[in-house]
């Protein structure tokens, strides 16, 4: 059980100055949550903000009414519908209901494989902005199997959350990032609708961190929290060497066996479990996570400094797991294509599944509980595509087999321009209405998600 009060605050990101934020907590990333697999969690929100919120657990496995559905509101204090009787409180003016949207209890069984898990803000048309600002946090699910297999842990496991802000000149985070520097896809005029980009990289909350190891492997739990910026990362020593990224889990949890990758891409959402080994760097020497994909200082991620010769008790085993769902094509009851393009809504521009954009009472999917489909998926340009509630396997990538990274159970699916990409899951879980969006959060909010009932 914890309680996390969403408020405002201040905190020194850029070195000299102050920067507003909404926080979990005050601070940002907010706390981090450990937790046991199939031993359930609840979080009591409390809205201090200026502005409604919404909580959803990022590749939770999470009943409906614990999943933070964009109109499922806490209402901060002193927000005009709590006063004035609104609809939304069905004209009562019952003083339960008004406690009961100040807080809000989010009860989450994590009765799935063990992996992390992201919490962020899911408001109906803000969830971008509300990120952007701080609303963003680690939780981290474990079980027995898992810590058996001997992977770098304590000191030697490190959660990483990546992502991309703007500041302006009084540290305030700029947004949407109006400055055309910033602007790395050529030909785009809105200043949302490729999404946001910041030019200072971030990592849990500190600019182009520098991190001390020891000469050993360690285990790097890699999420891209960025509203919109994708990265290829890899591990540069100071003589040019790349390290190995060694894959062991993906967005679900752990693979069946690890992946080798010289440089990895890692799409917004997206989440890597990988492990490095550092026994080849002198002490002294450095090591830089690069993003391939950026350029100048965007370039630049964190870096490791090795600084002694140690020990190393851990290991990377062969088998990391067993019970990776293997759903062929033939078990799927089910295909159905679904489109991420963009287009007209409104006489302005949006971005759309199916050519409509997000409508909370239009039910776009529906779906019969421990059915197994097949969703065909194509895009125009990139997007991130996620589901909520299960985790989902790639069948395939323009046609051709997927590619190393899209091994094991993924919850979120790079599209890259112009491809197709076929995935297969089985939804099981909960009944209830869930969702499915692009995880480019700007997307999100210009209206490409949809609906999910699971029947
Ligand atoms: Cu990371 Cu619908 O969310
Ligand atoms: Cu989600
Ligand atoms: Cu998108």
């Amino acid at each position: 059980r914890y309680e996390i009060t969403q408020r405002e605050t201040t905190a020194e990101i850029l070195p000299g100055i102050r920067t507003p934020l909404w926080t979990y907590e005050g601070t940002f990333p907010g706390p981090t949550i450990e937790s046991r697999r199939g031993r359930p969690v609840t979080v009591r929100h409390r809205n201090e903000l200026p502005v409604p919120t919404v909580v959803h657990l990022h590749g939770g496995r999470t009943p409906a009414a614990s999943d933070g559905y964009p109109t499922d509101l806490v209402l901060p204090g002193g927000w005009p519908a709590v006063q004035s009787g609104h609809h939304h409180m069905g004209g009562m003016r019952d003083p339960r209901a008004v406690e009961t949207r100040l807080t809000r209890d989010y009860t989450f069984p994590l009765d799935q494989r063990p992996t992390l898990l992201w919490y962020h803000d899911h408001r109906m048309d803000f969830t971008a902005p509300a990120i952007w600002r701080g609303l963003a946090g680690l939780h981290l699910v474990r079980d027995d199997a898992e810590d058996a297999l001997g992977l770098p842990s304590g000191p030697r496991e490190l959660p990483l959350m990546i992502s991309d802000r703007a500041f302006g000149a009084d540290g305030t985070l700029t947004y949407p990032a109006l400055d055309p520097a910033l602007r790395e896809r050529p030909g785009v005029q809105e200043p949302y609708l490729a999404g946001v980009l910041g030019d200072v990289i971030l990592v849990n909350g500190a600019p182009w961190p520098v991190h001390e190891v020891d000469a050993v492997r360690y285990r790097l739990r890699v999420l891209n929290a960025s509203n919109a910026r994708h990265y290829e990362l890899e591990a540069v020593t100071d003589d040019g060497r790349r390290l190995d990224l060694v894959q062991v889990g993906a967005d679900q949890g752990l693979l069946a066996a690890p992946v080798v990758h010289a440089s990895l891409p890692i799409a917004p959402a997206e989440r890597y479990d990988l492990v490095v080994d550092f026994s080849g760097v002198p002490v002294g020497g450095r090591v830089r996570i690069v993003n391939r994909l950026g350029s100048g200082r965007t370039r630049d991620v964190m870096a490791f400094r090795v600084t002694r010769k140690a020990k190393d008790g851990s290991r990377v085993p062969h088998v990391l797991s067993a019970d990776l769902p293997s759903w062929r094509r033939s078990d799927a009851v089910r295909v159905r294509d679904l489109s991420f393009r963009a287009g007209r809504m409104d006489g302005g521009h949006g971005w759309l599944i199916d050519g409509k954009p997000f409508d909370p009472a239009r039910t776009d999917v529906t779906t019969r509980l421990g059915d197994v489909e097949v969703w065909r998926l194509v895009a125009d340009v990139h997007h991130p595509v996620h589901l909520h509630l299960v985790g989902f396997r790639v069948l395939s990538r323009g046609g051709r087999p997927p590619l190393p990274h899209d091994a094991g159970l993924k919850d979120t699916v790079s599209l890259r321009p112009g491809e197709a990409a076929e995935i297969i899951t089985r939804f099981d879980g909960y009944r209830g209405r869930y969702l499915f969006h692009c995880h480019n959060a700007e997307h999100e909010d210009m209206g490409m998600m949809a609906n999910l009932q699971v029947t």
